[in-house]
């Protein structure tokens, strides 16, 4: 079997091609911009867009084929903080609202570890797993996180929600910017739920937020 992998330049697929390829797998390689994947010799890459039904069919017909499906539902992704990465190059200092706004952020390569497993391991299909990082933590906290694998002294301004609805522009449209301003009041000083879903597949705790800033320092630096 050849397992296709899409959105191909994306974080957790990257870490997913890693995966499977140690598992033994073929592994093709989809994305808008095949050729500007980069993937280890010898791994086929194919154009495939979700948007353009020509390269790729939608998500309802892969429910209603008879192909095997494991859904991940992957909470906060850890990656979202990336987005202070050119404020604390700048300066070190993140202005954002809600220092102490929860969230239970997943690792790029926790999501993969289970989509790994669901691909080349029995007893998966036809299920849809909830996936979170193993704690809770603030934003305060990720950004001592930050500070603390850069090496580096890095300050959360806390500013007002309009001023940082401006930023959140860059990111996405009104309605992301709303959505995301609205998670983010309703996660002030209120810890976000942890799932077990890690732990009971692989054994392992789930990389935790700290080993996230630790994996990506030098994309704060
Ligand atoms: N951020 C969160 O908290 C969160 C939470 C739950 C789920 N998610 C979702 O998890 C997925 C993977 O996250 P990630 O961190 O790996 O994201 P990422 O690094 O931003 O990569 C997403 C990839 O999706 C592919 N893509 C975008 N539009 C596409 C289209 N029209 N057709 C086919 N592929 C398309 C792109 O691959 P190519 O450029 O190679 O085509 C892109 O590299 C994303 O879809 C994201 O929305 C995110």
């Amino acid at each position: 079997m050849t397992i296709l992998v899409t959105g191909g330049r994306g974080h957790v697929a990257r870490s997913v091609v890693d995966g499977l390829l140690a598992t033994g797998a073929r592994v093709r390689v989809a994305s808008r911009s095949p050729e500007r994947v980069v993937v280890p010799a010898g791994v086929e890459t194919v154009r495939a867009d979700l948007a353009d039904p020509r390269t790729l069919p939608a998500e309802e017909a892969l429910r209603h084929s008879r192909l095997a499906w494991t859904f991940l539902r992957p909470g906060a992704f850890a990656t979202n903080t990336l987005q202070w990465a050119p404020a604390i190059r700048a300066s070190g200092t993140v202005r954002a609202p809600y220092p102490q706004a929860h969230a239970a952020s997943v690792h790029e390569d926790d999501i993969a570890d289970v989509a790994v497993l669901a691909l080349t391991r029995d007893g998966h299909q036809g299920l849809t797993h909830p996936l979170t990082g193993p704690a809770s933590v603030t934003q305060q906290e990720q950004i001592d996180c930050l500070a603390a694998a850069t090496g580096r002294k890095i300050r959360l301004a806390e500013i007002g929600t309009e001023e940082y609805r401006a930023t959140l522009r860059q990111w996405g449209d009104e309605e992301m910017v709303d959505t995301l301003l609205t998670h983010l009041a309703e996660a002030d000083n209120r810890p976000a739920a942890v799932c077990s879903t890690y732990r009971d597949l692989t054994g392992g705790p789930g990389r935790s937020y700290a080993q996230w800033a630790l994996d990506h320092a030098a994309d704060f630096r």
